[in-house]
């Protein structure tokens, strides 16, 4: 079994700022499976080449740890660029075609990263469907779909009713990349691991909480996004009500992804 990863909204700053570096960081550490491959996908027409070598200029920029050139260069013969519009079937196709051509395997498992406007997850979902990019016969199919997702409740419910036509709950993540992040998940030690604090964590001793974010990334080329979603939905609704809840919640009976999400 070999992977790949696809990338929608290849040339956005989701991509460019978080996912390559972390892909590249992963390489680093031999945490990327040997085989696997990353295709990103977008309207602007780069070629494989020119692809990389924007990726090289910002993963460099943006890595916290030391850039190695010559790690890079092996890291981006793994990575293909693929121009194509997610409101075009035809796209899919040719996408589907050059997967083939490049996985040269039967068995491959593969996620596709909805990493760009959040009115185009539907589309892009459906798109799959049709080209029969989801179907798992030759391995697995996921979908990894950014926030935020949906507008408010009904919003909500329509584009998981939309993904559910293509997509099973099993085959979907809807990232909430705050969530991961260690600060955050050592919450859950210090709360529930934690002999001192376990029996204190309650409202009779716990006047109220406090979330600072304390984030300097600058509105940068988002303008079009700020401008539909707002700091409001892109921030409050997910991130910091997420955050909330992990103090807040009562103590899950294990913590899979089922069981948190029931308590
Ligand atoms: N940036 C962050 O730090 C961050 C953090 C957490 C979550 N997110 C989420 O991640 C998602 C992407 O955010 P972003 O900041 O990367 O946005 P962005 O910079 O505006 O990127 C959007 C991407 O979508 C592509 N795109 C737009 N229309 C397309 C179409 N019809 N077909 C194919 N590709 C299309 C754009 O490329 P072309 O114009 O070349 O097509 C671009 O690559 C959003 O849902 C956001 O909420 C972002």
């Amino acid at each position: 079994m070999s992977d790949t990863i696809v990338i929608f909204g290849a040339s956005g700053d989701l991509t460019s700022r978080k996912l390559i570096p972390a892909l590249y960081q992963l390489f680093l550490k031999g945490r990327l499976p040997e085989d696997a491959r990353i295709v990103g996908v977008s309207r602007s027409t780069f070629s494989h080449e020119k692809w990389r070598e924007m990726l090289a200029v910002s993963t460099e920029n943006y890595l916290s740890t030391h850039f190695d050139a010559a790690s890079w260069t092996d890291f981006a013969k793994r990575v293909f660029y693929h121009p194509g519009d997610i409101k075009d079937l035809d796209s899919f196709i040719s996408l589907g075609e050059l997967l083939s051509e490049i996985e040269a395997k039967p068995n491959v498992s593969r996620i596709y990263y909805l990493s760009t406007m959040p009115q185009l997850y539907s589309e892009a979902i459906q798109r799959l469907g049709e080209a029969g990019l989801a179907d798992d016969k030759n391995g697995s199919r996921r979908v990894i779909i950014e926030k935020p997702f949906g507008t408010d409740t009904k919003t909500a419910q329509r584009l998981n009713e939309s993904i559910h036509q293509v997509f099973r709950e099993d085959q979907i993540y809807r990232i909430d990349h705050y969530l991961g992040k260690e600060t955050v998940q050592n919450i859950f030690a210090l709360r529930f691991a934690n002999s001192i604090f376990e029996p204190l964590w309650n409202r009779r001793y716990v006047d109220h909480v406090q979330i600072t974010v304390a984030e300097e990334v600058l509105v940068g080329r988002r303008g079009g996004y700020y401008d539909e979603s707002g700091i409001l939905r892109d921030m409050f609704q997910n991130h910091l009500l997420q955050l909330l809840m992990i103090p807040a919640m009562v103590p899950p009976a294990g913590y899979g992804a089922i069981l948190v999400r029931d308590v």
